[in-house]
């Protein structure tokens, strides 16, 4: 009777313990899955959701969510597939990118995410492959560079060998603008930027951005940014704003940047790519390899971040960009997208004074794949917001306003060259959220443009071509 006893109370205590044990725990095991899920979801924005869409919906890859696998089945089969890619059906291989924890962190996130497939995720499925509708809206142009809308059905366009072009109702005017200046086309040279002043409507100062070859000598060349005005077809009244002093031109042909944009106080600014010297990006008594800032008349803003430094140049705003070709400014921010080597093209969120970190740190590599820095950060550098590893050759950036994508107003457009693509980055209070492709394969991207129809216009460069994107059945079933 008492061993008796003895045991229950032995096997009471036990219970307890265990009890105690469990309750402990649970909560702590769930926990530990949402973290590992949340982690997943970050790395599924950032890696992930170009292809297979925002909401694991698909887009231009196929649906993860709609629990039907034809490449990978089970759990091995999966982490297999994201580690070594599948090249046959354009899967890439993430094992340089992620480690095994960020593919099981993956995994797991996919998979209860899959779970939750409802009636409407099914339709969203199958319609986000009909986002927009895509329609030629110019053809057969000469390496067109940026356009720029001047009114309801008027605009100006840039070719690269050096013609600007009025546009009304999707028809180029007859006759180039005459009188603009001489451009250096050769290499990635040209007329590059055009853009028109916040107070167009009063004063109709046109600004562009070109690679200026010096007259004397050898050849040596760089970006230079002039305003003027179009009158009866004539390029007028010009200002040079941006001249670089002549012992800073070189003699390479790449890298210009020369974007153009404004904020709402007053500032125009402009991108200089570092030229192909990139140990000058870090060096600010040099104009290659920044953003710079001034006002529209070309003057130096008091408050510029470097005015005080003995043989800076005082347009200086942000030092340490490789190749800036997009550039815009929305909701109080800055945003830019550059060029990296191989890899490592940035999504930067441009700030007074910051230095950028080229070619200190990058996530990219040496053209020929070799090393180029061990250091993908570091104190006193800012990170990109987002980066993209392979190089997608990101070019033109434009912010969606107006009614007809209203659903996305405040959303980026990042055109890609190599990519031939156009993406569509969700922010939110400055932060990356995700990104999808929009436009896949119809040609190298160069710039991107909401019209005052609120349509998107897209710049090829090759096909020479302006597409017209409107909202297709899918987005109306978003
Ligand atoms: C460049 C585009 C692209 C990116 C980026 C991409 N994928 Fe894929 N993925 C594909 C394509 C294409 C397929 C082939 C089948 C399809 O279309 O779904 C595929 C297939 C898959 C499959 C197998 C689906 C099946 O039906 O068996 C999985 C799982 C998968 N991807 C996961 C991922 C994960 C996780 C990431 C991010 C780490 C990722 N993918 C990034 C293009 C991409």
């Amino acid at each position: 009777m008492r061993k008796l006893k003895w045991v229950l109370f032995v096997g009471l205590g036990v219970m307890v313990i265990m009890a105690a044990l469990a309750l402990a725990k649970t909560p702590n095991t769930v926990k530990k899955a949402k973290l590992t899920t949340e982690r997943g979801a970050k790395l599924y924005n950032v890696h992930c959701a170009a292809c297979h869409g925002v909401d694991l919906e698909g887009g231009m890859a196929g649906s993860l969510k709609d629990g039907q696998w034809t490449y990978a089945k089970s759990v091995n089969e999966i982490k297999n597939l994201i580690k070594n890619g599948n090249a046959d059906v354009g899967m890439p291989a993430f094992k340089d990118q992620l480690t095994n924890e960020d593919i099981s962190a993956l995994h797991t996130f996919i998979t209860s995410t899959g779970q939750k497939k409802t009636k409407a995720a099914t339709q969203a499925n199958q319609a986000s492959h009909d986002l927009i509708n895509t329609n030629i809206w110019m053809d057969d142009l000469d390496t067109p560079w940026s356009l720029v809308f001047t009114g309801k059905n008027t605009a100006l366009l840039t070719e690269k060998r050096g013609d600007l072009y009025q546009i009304i109702d999707g028809k180029l005017s007859m006759a180039p603008v005459d009188g603009i200046p001489k451009v250096n086309s050769k290499g990635q040279g040209g007329l590059l930027d055009v853009a028109i002043d916040p107070d167009y409507e009063m004063n109709k100062w046109v600004y562009l951005s070109f690679s200026h070859q010096l007259e004397t000598g050898a050849v040596l060349n760089m970006t230079k940014i002039v305003r003027g005005h179009i009158k009866d077809g004539k390029w007028q009244d010009e200002q040079v704003l941006f001249a670089a002093q002549p012992e800073h031109y070189i003699k390479t042909h790449h890298h210009y940047g020369s974007r153009i944009t404004f904020d709402d106080k007053g500032h125009m600014f402009f991108s200089v790519g570092e030229r192909g010297r990139k140990d000058m990006a870090q060096d600010i008594t040099r104009p290659n390899g920044k953003i710079h800032r001034l006002m529209r008349d070309g003057t130096v803003p008091k408050d510029n971040p470097f005015v005080n430094k003995t043989d800076a140049y005082p347009s200086i705003f942000s030092y340490g960009n490789r190749n800036p070709q997009g550039l815009v400014f929305t909701g109080g921010r800055l945003w830019e997208t550059e060029h990296g080597p191989k890899g490592g093209d940035e999504l930067n969120l441009i700030k007074s004074g910051a230095n950028y970190g080229w070619p200190v740190i990058s996530y990219g590599r040496n053209y020929s794949g070799t090393e180029l820095t061990p250091y993908t950060n570091m104190e006193g550098m800012e990170q990109p917001i987002s980066q993209w590893t392979p190089s997608i050759a990101a070019c033109g950036l434009d912010v969606i306003s107006g009614e007809m994508f209203s659903k996305w107003n405040g959303y980026l457009l990042a055109g890609a060259l190599k990519y031939k693509e156009l993406r569509l980055i969700k922010l939110r209070d400055g932060e990356y959220v995700s990104e999808q492709i929009l436009l896949k394969d119809k040609g190298r991207v160069r710039d991107v443009t909401i019209g005052p129809d609120g349509a998107i216009y897209v710049i090829l460069n090759k096909p020479g071509q302006i597409l017209r994107l409107t909202p297709g059945i899918g987005y109306g079933a978003l």
